[in-house]
């Protein structure tokens, strides 16, 4: 799910590590927020940006001078360097009025990415919705991790995304897997939409299929790989993340039931079913999840690979195989028997 997900030149919200952290609620309110005035007006660039920054940092926002660059540049239709490179440019009255605008929203606490409502992931543009899971920059840990087990990267791969939301990992693989066709599964109609028109924005639409469903019910078929990023929050922590998180990303796509662990115990006789002989599956953890995952994927069959850790060193995903591979194998481990950091 959320690898709790920095991206400094595209939007940026808390990583799903950071979102397990402390809700602050005296600054969840536009209201209580200090605003210049309702008709904001700076002399120029420089002025803005240090006033935004400064009405970020007070509603408790991470970065507020990166996120003011970021909203002053989509209400000026400059590039985030541009901004940086032209302090002394002044700002037209609708722009000052645009930049006020975002910035009331980023001080609700909404994050970049969905004021902008795009996301960079991998090498692609995402665009997100209500329904989708803003996705992080964590889980390309996934992507790395699936593409490490891959020998020959044109070979003809039938690719399976459980629970895929704005497409991102099923597309990131695919943008890189020419031959490779792909089927995204998701319990929300609004996510696949967005799903679908993503692949055709990034010219993947003929290889990638995405169809609205619970897990692998109703699924036959037999996949070279499997990844997912299912919900893996327990649902009560989720009113205590980060209000970035709370607030703005759909329950659905959080929610993993009392321990977290639900979604992952519902998948695993899926992925073991689905899953080709020597085929591998991919799959996201949240914090200290990994060794709680790798037993209840084990427990279905499935060999253990190793667990791989994000940039920050946290557990990030588990590689699990269907049958132990070896060197003769289409595939074959590149990692050393779990654990694996
Ligand atoms: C954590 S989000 C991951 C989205 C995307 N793959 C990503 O990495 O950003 C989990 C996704 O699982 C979907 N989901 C939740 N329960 C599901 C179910 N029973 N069957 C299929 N999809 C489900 C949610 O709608 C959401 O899009």
């Amino acid at each position: 799910m959320m690898a709790p997900p920095a991206i400094s030149s595209t939007p940026t919200s808390p990583s799903r590590a950071e979102s397990e952290g402390s809700f602050r609620p005296e600054v969840s309110s536009v209201a209580s927020l200090p605003r210049d005035d309702k008709t904001a007006t700076w002399p120029n660039v420089g002025d803005a940006l240090r006033a935004g920054a400064e009405r970020l940092a007070a509603a408790g926002v991470a970065e507020p001078r990166l996120d003011a660059r970021l909203l002053a540049a989509e209400a000026l239709g400059l590039t985030p360097q541009e901004i940086f490179s032209r302090p002394g440019r002044g700002l037209t009255p609708a722009e000052a009025g645009r930049l006020d605008a975002l910035l009331a929203r980023r001080a609700a606490r909404e994050p970049v990415s969905r004021i902008l409502g795009r996301r960079g992931f991998w090498t692609l543009e995402l665009a997100l919705g209500p329904d989708t899971l803003d996705p992080r920059p964590d889980s390309e840990t996934v992507i790395e991790a699936a593409l490490a087990e891959l020998p020959d990267r044109c070979a003809p791969l039938n690719l399976l995304d459980f629970g895929t939301g704005s497409g991102c990992l099923l597309l990131a693989l695919l943008s890189e897997l020419p031959n490779a066709r792909g089927l995204g599964v998701d319990k929300s109609a609004g996510a696949l939409d967005m799903a679908r028109a993503n692949a055709a924005v990034a010219g993947l639409a003929e290889r990638a299929n995405f169809i609205r469903g619970d897990w692998g019910r109703g699924i036959d078929g037999s996949f070279d790989v499997i990844v997912s990023n299912p919900p893996y929050i327990s649902n009560q922590a989720i009113a205590g993340l980060a209000p970035e998180v709370a607030l703005y990303d759909p329950h659905l796509a959080l929610a993993g039931g009392d321990d977290g662990l639900e979604c992952y115990r519902a998948l695993a006789p899926d992925i073991a079913r689905l899953l080709c002989p020597g085929g591998i599956a991919v799959v996201e953890v949240g914090q200290d999840q990994a060794p709680a995952v790798a037993d209840v994927l084990g427990a279905a069959g499935l060999y253990i690979g190793g667990v791989r850790s994000d940039l920050a060193g946290m557990d990030r995903c588990v590689v699990a195989a269907r049958g132990r591979r070896s060197m003769d194998e289409k595939m074959c481990w590149n990692v050393p028997a779990y654990p694996l950091r």
